[in-house]
C-alpha cells in the first residue's frame, strides 16, 4: 500500500460511503452460474460515484464484471477521468474476503486511470478494508502512452 501519494483514504467518510454503495450493488448483481456476487462503486474525478454490479450470462463468456458494468456506465455517459474504486465480492454476497480485481478490469481501468493515483480499494465492510493504487496491482501495465 503506498502512502506518499496524495489519497482518498485521508477522506474516512468518502471511503466508508463508497464501501457502503459497492455493499448495496450486491443486491443486483446477476450471478445464478457462480453464486459469487460483487458490487463496485466508481468515484468521478467531479465527485460523482457510478455503481456496478456482475452480470452473468448462460454462454460464460459475455459475463460482465462489477467494475467493468460501473467503468463502461460511467464512459458511456461522457466521464472519463476516475479517482478511485471500491470493489466487494463474495460468495452468495457474504463477504469474507477482498475481492481483487481481475486481469481484464484491471487493464480497463489502465485505460482511463492514472495508474500512479488511481485508487482501487478492497472491502470486506467499513472497518475493514485496504487501499492500493492501479499501479501496484497492474505493474507496469501497458495503456496509451506505450502506443503514442
Ligand atoms: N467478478 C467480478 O465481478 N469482478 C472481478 O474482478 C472478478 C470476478 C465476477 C465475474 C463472475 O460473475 C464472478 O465474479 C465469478 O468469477
Amino acid at each position: 500500500m503506498r502512502t506518499d501519494i496524495e489519497t482518498i483514504d485521508t477522506d474516512k467518510e468518502l471511503v466508508e460511503q463508497l464501501i457502503e454503495t459497492a455493499i448495496r450493488q450486491l443486491d443486483f448483481s446477476y450471478a445464478p452460474y457462480s453464486g459469487f456476487k460483487v458490487g463496485a462503486a466508481l468515484l468521478t474525478q467531479e465527485g460523482e460515484i457510478y455503481t456496478g454490479c456482475n452480470i452473468e450470462n448462460a454462454a460464460f463468456s459475455p459475463t460482465n464484471c462489477a467494475e467493468r458494468t460501473a467503468i463502461f456506465k460511467a464512459v458511456s455517459e461522457g466521464k472519463r477521468k476516475f479517482k478511485a474504486i471500491c470493489i466487494v465480492g463474495g460468495k452468495d454476497g457474504v463477504l469474507t474476503e477482498y475481492a481483487a480485481p481481475c486481469g481484464v478490469c484491471r487493464q480497463v481501468m489502465m485505460e482511463f486511470c492514472d495508474p500512479d493515483t488511481f485508487q482501487i480499494i478492497l472491502a470486506i465492510g467499513k472497518e475493514k478494508y485496504d487501499i492500493f493504487t492501479l499501479n501496484e496491482l497492474l505493474p507496469m501495465g501497458f495503456g496509451s502512452a506505450n502506443l503514442a
